[in-house]
């Protein structure tokens, strides 16, 4: 396993536009198992595999208090469940150190492939709906930043274009 290079905001190939997975093989296998090491170790709750330079539609996440419950989404499609949406705070690896509130569905069903290539379907509300709305996002080249004022946008595309000067 290996702890990858999460992209950052406003770097162009997070607005990739991730491909499908054909076959779930031993290659998707290690890119997930890679992806949820990089995950814990950042540490985040989800990583979408655009945010490590992979164009593939593949999503992982862990939202369990203890960080053990791994969740793996491979080709994921989201349907709202109701029109109703919800307002939460949501932050972004590649966003690193702002949050803001964003308004999502509140309850949505998600199907997808999992780790071994079997489709599954899910219902889900609250912080896994928001997650998975934000990581498909991720798939399609959107970020969370999209949603607010170019104002706020554009202060926060400074501050982290700075960051990564000074890194450098
Ligand atoms: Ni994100």
């Amino acid at each position: 396993m290996a702890v990858l290079e999460i992209l950052e905001f406003p770097d162009p190939r997070l607005r990739n536009k991730a491909k499908a997975v054909k076959v779930v093989d031993k290659s998707i296998q290690k890119l997930i198992h890679d992806m949820l090491e990089t995950m814990y170790n950042a540490p985040g709750i989800g990583l979408a595999a655009t945010q490590v330079n992979v164009h593939k539609r593949v999503v992982v996440m862990d939202i369990s208090p203890d960080q053990d419950q791994p969740r793996v989404f491979i080709n994921p499609k989201i349907t709202p469940i109701e029109e109703q949406t919800t307002e939460s705070q949501e932050g972004c690896l590649s966003v690193p150190g702002f949050y803001e509130q964003i308004m999502r569905y509140e309850k949505i069903n998600v199907s997808a492939l999992d780790k071994n290539g079997q489709a599954f379907e899910l219902d889900c509300d609250d912080l896994l709906s928001v997650c998975i709305q934000h990581e498909v996002d991720h798939l399609n080249g959107k970020l969370f930043v999209d949603y607010i004022s170019s104002l706020k946008r554009q202060r926060i595309k400074k501050k982290l274009e700075k960051q990564h000067r000074e890194q450098n």
